[in-house]
């Protein structure tokens, strides 16, 4: 049975940076506020007429497939983790596979917010140690500033995310050597409303989008921060445990932690729980903001660009979020 393997990794983040000096024109907030709450210095924000969501991951997985040594046409299905799809329906999956160039290969969408790459990179490494697909394209791109209520009504949530891509090339490989170790998926939907945007949905009197529903505050993001933080700091530490066991492994065998970068307060409290020195976490949502699913494979992406990912290095992605919603993956680089 073949092992799966990281071969290439990408990323895009539109070009329009915004600092929170910027948001501070724009909503009662301040640079030192969010940077104390939540470490975020800058985001990027999609440009009207250049990005879309599968424009985004294209660029990141031409990318991901150049370091991999790879042509598109060598990919044999695409798995596409997004909350903010370009269209409401079909997903980015297949609006990726156009932008590529390859007509006719499967295309899987996941909605699994910040946990979704992780979720969309455990269901590759299963086709993959399946013998179905040799050759698996994995990505995460989000447009989230569309979303955002950019006013001081809106600013809880407003500051925290940003727009960006991220792409995984996954290749079959029969060495045990440099292989993902294993997945961890895990959710909890009794606490779906902890974190959520409940229109446009199907499950509502009257046509989804009528003038009540855009103005009953449907469409705003609810987040109860406190609890998102609680939940976050309990499952983070426990999911990067329960990979480290599942291998017979401890934290001092880990090179490098790549949370979803939820927010730098929990991934400094996960690294100090965990006992991991600053060093082994990549941190990069001071520049970045939280882009939900493509969060770990940009800062992924970041550790590869640097030479922070070393063949034989032990590499702990984690995730929390909406759902609730929490994974991890070993991966032996
Ligand atoms: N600028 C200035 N003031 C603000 C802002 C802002 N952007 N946002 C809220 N405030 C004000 C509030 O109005 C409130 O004022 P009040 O006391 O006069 O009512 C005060 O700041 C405190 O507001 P809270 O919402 O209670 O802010 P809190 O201190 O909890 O910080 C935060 C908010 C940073 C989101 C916090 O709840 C937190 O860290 N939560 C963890 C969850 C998280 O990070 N979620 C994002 C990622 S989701 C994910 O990826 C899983």
């Amino acid at each position: 049975m073949p092992f799966s393997k990281i071969t290439g990794v990408g990323a895009y983040v539109p070009a329009t940076v915004v600092t929170n000096d910027d948001l501070a024109q724009i909503m009662d907030t301040s640079d030192a506020w969010i940077q104390e709450r939540t470490g975020i210095q800058e985001r990027r924000f999609f440009e009207y007429g250049t990005d879309t969501v599968a424009s985004m991951a294209a660029a990141a997985s031409r990318v991901a497939l150049d370091r991999a040594g790879l042509q598109a046409a060598d990919v044999d299905f695409i798995v596409f983790a997004t909350i903010t799809s370009d269209y409401y329906f079909p997903g980015d999956g297949v609006l990726l596979q156009r932008e590529l160039g390859l007509a006719g290969i499967g295309a899987l969408d996941i909605k699994n917010q910040c946990s979704g790459f992780i979720y969309a990179l455990s269901v590759a490494d299963q086709f993959v140690r399946s013998g179905m697909y040799r050759t698996v394209l994995v990505v995460g791109a989000e447009i989230q500033s569309t979303f955002l209520n950019k006013s001081t009504e809106g600013r809880n949530i407003a500051v925290i995310f940003g727009d960006g891509a991220g792409a995984v090339v996954l290749q079959a490989t029969d060495s045990d050597e440099h292989r993902i170790l294993s997945t961890h998926l895990h959710a909890d939907g009794r606490y779906a409303e902890e974190l959520y945007v409940k229109g446009p949905g199907g499950s509502r009197p009257g046509r989804w989008l009528s003038e009540e529903a855009l103005s009953d505050g449907s469409r705003e993001v609810v987040m109860n921060g406190s609890a998102v933080f609680k939940h976050a700091i309990q499952r983070f530490p426990e999911v990067i445990q329960e990979a480290l066991d599942a291998n017979g492994l401890t934290v001092a065998d880990v090179d490098l932690l790549v949370p979803h970068q939820a927010n730098l307060r929990i991934s400094e409290y996960v690294r100090q729980k965990m006992g991991l020195p600053e060093e082994k976490v990549i941190n990069n949502i001071q520049r970045y903001g939280n882009t939900t699913a493509a969060s770990i494979p940009i800062a992924l992406a970041e550790a590869w660009e640097s030479g922070r990912l070393e063949p034989g290095q032990l590499v702990c992605l984690a995730a929390f979020g909406s759902g609730f919603t929490w994974a991890s993956a070993l991966i032996r680089w």
